[in-house]
């Protein structure tokens, strides 16, 4: 049994928040953000709009779209760092309550900006093992929860928003995600965090300190990510005897502009191969990735059969990457 990439869904919230409205609340300009980012805007999300919300929106698209039925799904995961919860319960298990799912097995993983392809490579164990056959995987966040805006550094960065894709069972080897890497260093744990609230800096009664937000060092992160991710995806494609110009549509995580250029010209990658959102809504962490190539599926950029390249970096540090050919059911 193989796994495929079946249908892609996503959310974005309402409210748009532009660099102009942040060079008033921070000592910051549009053309700072813009020269060393690429972010023009990003969404956030309603006071009471939870991330939950965002990735039931998301979910239902990404089903609707996919040929199946709500009641086909059995197993549901959320990749998120800004849960609706912060123990428990799960975001997964909120949004299969939410959908009426109360019976799948849901829970979430927590892998940074890395989430979306670490939910694939789960989803895709579980289907090639047989223990499931269609799985809901989810990127959803709410950064601007977790997010300092006293602090230039990381709130000119962060979005929110929610992506889905339902990965399903299949025969046809033709339609299966081809090769998937994950990989972590927890000895750099420290270069984005949020110290507080756990057991290993448990909270002392007061209620939010800055350390219950994300501090990151941006320029180290910079660097190890370009290092990481070019040698990641060189890898990657070089395992599966592919080069650049097989790849249809290249998907970074969408964190900082220069990141993705300077992954993108090391593998002599054309503009058109690349997709980016990174200037509409930020970083959403482990929900950019879906929200990226469900932009380009309602463009009408992403036909059945093309090939994807996914690569992904953030906390843990974390980072991975994917080659996965877009097989939806309904042609
Ligand atoms: N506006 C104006 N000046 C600023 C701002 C701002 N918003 N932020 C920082 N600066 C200043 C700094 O104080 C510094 O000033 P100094 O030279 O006087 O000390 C100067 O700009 C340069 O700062 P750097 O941090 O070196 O700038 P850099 O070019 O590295 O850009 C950025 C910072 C955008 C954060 C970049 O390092 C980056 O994108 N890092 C990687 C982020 C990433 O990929 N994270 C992983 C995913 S996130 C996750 O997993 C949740």
């Amino acid at each position: 049994m193989y796994a495929a990439f079946r249908s892609i869904g996503a959310y974005v919230p309402e409210k748009i928040l532009t660099n102009a409205d942040l060079t008033k609340m921070v000592d910051t300009t549009d053309e700072w953000i813009t020269k060393r980012t690429g972010i023009k805007e990003r969404r956030i999300a309603a006071k009471n709009e939870t991330t939950s919300d965002m990735a039931v929106k998301a979910a239902e698209k990404a089903i609707a779209r996919s040929g199946l039925k709500k009641s086909d799904i059995d197993m549901i995961i959320v990749a998120t760092i800004s849960p609706d919860y912060f123990n428990m319960p799960s975001t997964a298990t909120v949004v299969a309550h939410k959908m009426g799912l109360d019976q799948v097995s849901a829970f979430d993983i927590s892998a940074a900006c890395t989430g979306f392809i670490y939910v694939l490579s789960i989803a895709k164990a579980f289907i090639e093992s047989g223990m499931k056959k269609n799985v809901l995987i989810i990127g959803a966040e709410k950064m601007s929860a977790i997010t300092d805006y006293t602090d230039r550094g990381t709130c000119i960065l962060f979005g929110d928003g929610a992506g889905a894709a339902v990965i399903s069972a299949t025969e046809n080897k033709d339609e299966a995600i081809l090769d998937l890497h994950t990989a972590a260093d927890g000895s750099l744990g420290d270069f984005l965090m949020t110290p507080d609230g756990g057991t290993g800096n448990p909270h002392k009664n007061e209620l939010k300190s800055e350390a219950s937000f994300i501090q990151m060092k941006g320029n180290e992160t910079f660097k190890i990510a370009v290092r990481t991710l070019t040698k990641d995806v060189v890898k990657i494609l070089a395992d599966n005897n592919l080069v650049p110009s097989d790849i249809a549509h290249f998907v970074p995580h969408q964190a900082n502009y220069r990141i993705i250029k300077a992954v993108g010209d090391a593998l002599k990658m054309k503009d058109e191969q690349i997709v980016l959102t990174v200037h509409k809504y930020g970083n959403t962490s482990g929900a950019s990735i879906p929200m990226a190539i469900n932009d380009l599926y309602e463009e009408g950029g992403l036909k059945a059969g093309e090939m994807m390249l996914l690569d992904a970096f953030g906390g843990g540090l974390t980072w991975g990457s994917a080659l996965i050919p877009f097989s939806p059911l309904t042609k």
